[in-house]
């Protein structure tokens, strides 16, 4: 039996998941959580669905034998191409994160939707199912962000090439009309200032991190499993490569937390 004051769990293939970790301590503060950072690993948006699969059952049973009580998978290629597996093989609930194209769907006005995420997303059968559900008159313009990930686990989030990278991506998205902006990773909402420099206010940036979080309250509730004290929740990170960028990440939420640099 799972106590309340157990750790939420949370992993993603590098630092982006934080993202997702910011929304949850935000809506859950007195919750405490572990994060694993697997940038040894990533991206992952470029393995096979069974190298993704492998890498998400080592990260879930590093956080099961920390007693998580529930896990959060904080990236969109683990959760569209394992979160099944998981959900299937151990008895603790999980939380995943897809891209949000139909709340874009539902937002567009010129019935055209962009989405960044990464390979590994949007070959998903996951993805692909997701995508047949929404209004057929849409038309949704996929793109794969090849390389964002690994300079945003660089801390590189300011430089020219990340800048010019963007621009490739985006701007043919803009000149095809898109009105909504699916961002379907969670590295992802760190570029928010940069993408916006790029695209003023045409368009809607959408991501899913607040859902999420959302999510986790509501599963956790209906588990019995949402902590029961007023104390502010304590916060373990693990990393198994250089922590400066993680820890510049978080830096502004330095309540409460430790770092730990180790090989998983
Ligand atoms: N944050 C991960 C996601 O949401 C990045 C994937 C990767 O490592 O390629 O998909």
């Amino acid at each position: 039996m799972k106590s309340t004051n157990f750790p939420i769990g949370i992993f993603d293939s590098g630092i982006g998941g934080t993202s997702i970790w910011k929304e949850i301590t935000t809506l859950l503060p007195n919750e405490h959580t572990i994060y694993l950072s697997d940038s040894k690993n990533a991206p992952y948006g470029e393995k096979s669905k069974q190298e993704i699969i492998d890498l998400s059952v080592k990260n879930t049973e590093f956080l099961l034998a920390q007693n998580c009580k529930l896990i959060v998978v904080a990236c969109n290629t683990a959760t569209t191409n394992a979160i099944q597996y998981l959900r299937e093989k151990y008895n603790v609930p999980f939380i995943g994160i897809e891209p949000a194209i139909k709340p874009a769907s539902l937002k567009t006005k010129t019935n055209k939707i962009g989405i960044l995420a990464t390979k590994g997303t949007l070959n998903s059968a996951l993805f692909e199912k997701t995508s047949s559900t929404i209004n057929k008159q849409i038309i949704v313009k996929e793109t794969i962000g090849t390389g964002l990930v690994e300079l945003i686990e660089e801390g590189q989030i300011n430089s020219d090439k990340m800048k010019s990278l963007l621009s490739l991506y985006i701007n043919p998205l803009l000149n095809e009309g898109v009105d909504c902006l699916v961002l379907g990773c969670t590295h992802y909402p760190y570029l928010i200032p940069q993408i916006r420099e790029l695209v003023g206010n045409k368009i809607e940036i959408i991501d899913s991190g607040q859902a999420v979080a959302k999510q986790t309250k509501v599963v956790l509730e209906k588990n019995l499993l949402l902590k029961t004290d007023t104390k502010k929740g304590k916060h373990q990170f693990y990393i198994n490569k250089n922590k400066d960028v993680l820890a510049m990440m978080i830096s502004e939420k330095s309540d409460f937390i430790s770092i730990d640099e180790k090989e998983f």
